[in-house]
């Protein structure tokens, strides 16, 4: 719009025209070589601020900056709108622009054009505009259940092309892509897998995602325990499960088992305890653990028995048992051990 409005414009486009064209009929490696120390391409962080020099003869009659094809100033005229494009350091030896806050789409070809000795002269800049890699777009933390598919994405911006890995601590594996996809997901590698993201310009970008593998309860450790009359005396259950188990206990025919002033159950995190404060003869008998979470259960039965005479044969103590019968045969061992 500038352009038409201005009279002079049409004489600079000319000018400028003329310019151009005799320098590529006169040949570009001459002509470059002649000018001011304009280097071929000049790299800057989006954001910061760039001069772009160009040195100058004394004998100057017109001068201009261009953007590609688009006039940035001609002589001390701004035509650029752009009001991040100013002169600095204006004599009649040196004529530079300075782009302040650098955006990606300045990235391109300028230009320093003048006349001396009617003759013209032209330099070339490429102005490369780089970005630090970064994370624009990151799975969320997943919870799934085991044997299901998780499908991790990770998208990052950057110039150059950054390049994007995903990597898990436990194993040391790395991927390289945006896509991580784990088929039929196992309960090891539940864990925080890290997005890297990086093109060399800036420090890498990194994010965590949490994948949570759901199972359901497994019991690792049960153990017949000894228990002494008068003595206190602690059963426990451990299980393995995502979400956390809930436990029950249970006695030889099913009855739950419940809190009183001699035995407590203090469940944990990963486990449940049976705390008896004094073994008497009523505690002596078969206990299933009962761990359960949304997605399944598991039990295990283990026994608080008598030390000594039925140990290793804890397994057969029927319920039925009379406490008198196991007193009597308890006895009858321990005696006989003793004649
Ligand atoms: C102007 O030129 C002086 C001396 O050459 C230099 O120190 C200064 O940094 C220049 N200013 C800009 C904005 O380029
Ligand atoms: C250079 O030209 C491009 C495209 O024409 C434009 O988007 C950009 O803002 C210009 N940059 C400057 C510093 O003039
Ligand atoms: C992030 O990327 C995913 C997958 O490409 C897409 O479905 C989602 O809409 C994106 N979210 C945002 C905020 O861009
Ligand atoms: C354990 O219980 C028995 C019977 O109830 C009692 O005689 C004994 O004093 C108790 N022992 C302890 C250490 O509390
Ligand atoms: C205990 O586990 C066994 C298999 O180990 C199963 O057959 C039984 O039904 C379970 N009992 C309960 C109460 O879940
Ligand atoms: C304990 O009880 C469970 C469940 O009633 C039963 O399956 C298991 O055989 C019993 N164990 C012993 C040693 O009696």
């Amino acid at each position: 719009a500038k352009i038409d409005e201005e009279p002079r414009s049409i004489w600079c486009h000319y000018w400028i025209l003329i310019t151009l064209l005799s320098f590529f009929l006169a040949g570009s490696s001459v002509l470059g070589a002649e000018f001011g120390p304009l280097p071929d391409n000049i790299t800057v962080l989006e954001g910061e601020s760039v001069t772009l020099r160009c040195r100058i003869d004394e004998e100057v009659t017109h001068k201009a900056w261009l953007n590609r094809s688009n006039i940035l100033f001609t002589g001390t005229d701004r035509w650029s709108l752009d009001k991040r494009v100013t002169l600095v350091n204006t004599s009649n030896r040196e004529f530079s622009i300075l782009i302040d806050k650098v955006q990606v789409t300045d990235e391109g070809p300028y230009t320093c054009t003048f006349q001396a000795n009617n003759k013209p002269r032209i330099a070339h800049v490429y102005l490369i505009v780089q970005v630090p890699a970064r994370i624009v777009n990151i799975s969320k933390s997943v919870s799934v259940n085991e044997g299901e598919n998780v499908n991790l994405y990770c998208l990052a911006v950057g110039r150059p092309e950054p390049t994007v890995t995903w990597k898990d601590q436990k194993f040391g594996m790395v991927s390289e892509g945006e896509f991580l996809d784990i088929t039929e997901i196992k309960r090891e590698q539940a864990e925080d897998y890290e997005c890297i993201t990086h093109n060399g310009v800036a420090p890498p970008d990194q994010q965590k995602v949490r994948v949570t593998v759901n199972y359901p309860p497994m019991i690792t450790e049960i153990k017949n325990q000894p228990g002494y009359l008068g003595k206190p005396a602690i059963m426990r259950c451990d299980a393995m499960a995502v979400p956390t188990a809930t436990f029950e206990w249970y006695r030889d025919d099913h009855r739950p088992v419940e809190n009183d002033n001699t035995l407590r159950i203090k469940n944990e995190k990963t486990r449940s305890l049976l705390l008896f404060t004094n073994v008497t003869e009523k505690h002596f008998g078969n206990y299933t653990c009962f761990a359960s979470n949304r997605l399944g259960s598991s039990n295990a039965s283990m026994l608080l028995f008598r030390p000594g005479a039925l140990q290793g044969r804890g397994a057969g103590l029927h319920p039925g048992m009379s406490a008198s019968l196991c007193i009597w045969v308890s006895l009858s061992a321990v005696l006989l051990v003793k004649v």
